[in-house]
């Protein structure tokens, strides 16, 4: 401990003695840096007798603090200190511009995912969300799949807590619940969010992605409003005139369920083979249908502010990193929940 001491008094003695940034940083190398004094004295814990090293071990990362902060200190004073001179000799120039610090830019994921809340708040939905960690009741059995139910299958699921019934969401498809329990229809919404699935990883699938739900419930309402809806929001999107086409889907919680495709908004820009459709001219975009009569039984059970046989809706649920993909055309999903600061600060 005493030889800390010595260690410490030299150490803020030389960093007293600075007088300009070099100084700083040679006495950051010699104390701080991967060959300084510190390390030298961390390296040398494990030849310690064992009940010596957490106390010694201690100590040293709190003398390295100390010495981060003490430097820290001495470089804003030396700072300021240099200012205050260039603006007392007079050559301080007031019209330089600014030095530039480093900017922060929004996520792929948010700049499309805001993009798309835009397109359908302008349409007349609200934005709702939900717990990411949830109930087995809202993932699963109040959509129609009860337990035991094969289609559980279907979405490999990290369970949390089994005793307490917790599942990491498969899906955004909860919040629909979530929202009949809380509302009274007519009502359309979008809810946006995280979702996990314990699948392996590769270009395509990651175990966290995330979806975009949208649900609208009233009376009489059809598929047609559902294709025109996901029509006008897909031209929206592209900017340009689509085509969609539905094809039988299955999913416990619509009945008639689909997977709506949407003809390839790329193949106009490329030449030869579309690298996005491979030549097929569709795109799966999202699973879709008329909300099963036993989800909006569960949604609204015990309402009798809500008559629950007069109701229809719709619903759909979209990925959102394969919208970010196909619009800044990159081919590993990975990368989006990466935190490579080279990949992000291209956004
Ligand atoms: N929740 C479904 C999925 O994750 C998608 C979906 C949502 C399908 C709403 C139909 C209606 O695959």
């Amino acid at each position: 401990m005493e030889a800390n001491a010595e260690l410490r008094d030299e150490a803020l003695a030389r960093l007293a003695a600075c007088t300009d940034s070099g100084d700083l940083r040679s006495v950051e190398k010699d104390y701080l840096g991967p060959e300084g004094a510190i390390g030298a004295l961390l390296a040398s814990i494990p030849s310690l007798p064992k009940e010596k090293r957490p106390l010694v071990g201690a100590a040293a990362n709190r003398l390295k603090k100390e010495l981060e902060l003490a430097l820290a200190e001495a470089r804003a004073q030396l700072e300021s200190a240099r200012v205050a001179a260039q603006r007392a000799a007079g050559d301080f120039d007031p019209s330089l511009p600014p030095r530039r610090g480093e900017r922060g830019s929004l996520h792929p994921l948010t700049l499309v995912r805001r993009e798309v809340e835009g397109i359908f708040s302008s349409m007349g939905y609200d934005i709702a969300d939900g717990p990411e960690v949830e109930l087995d009741y809202y993932n699963f059995q109040a959509l129609n799949i009860p337990v035991d139910h094969p289609s559980r299958e279907m979405q490999d699921t990290f369970y949390c807590d089994e005793e307490h019934h917790l599942v990491m969401r498969t899906q955004t498809s909860p919040v629909q619940i979530r929202t009949m329990e809380k509302r009274r229809p007519p009502f359309r919404l979008i809810a946006p969010g995280r979702v996990f699935r314990n699948e392996e990883q590769d270009a395509t699938h990651n175990h966290t992605f995330h979806q975009v739900e949208g649900l609208v419930v009233g009376t009489g309402i059809q598929v047609g409003h559902l294709t025109g809806t996901l029509k006008g929001f897909l031209r929206e999107l592209f900017q340009r005139e689509v085509e969609v086409r539905l094809r039988p889907g299955y999913f416990p919680f619509v009945e008639p369920g689909f997977e709506l495709d949407v003809a390839c908004p790329f193949c106009a820009e490329q030449a030869g083979a579309c690298r996005v459709c491979k030549g097929g001219g569709w795109v799966e975009f999202c699973g879709c249908g008329l909300v099963h009569p036993s989800v909006l039984a569960a949604g609204f059970s015990g309402r009798d502010d809500v008559d629950v046989d007069s109701l229809t809706g719709f619903a759909f649920g979209f990925g959102l990193d394969r919208l970010v993909m196909l619009r800044y055309g990159l081919d590993d999903i990975r990368q989006l929940m990466g935190g490579d600061l080279r990949f992000l600060e291209q956004f």
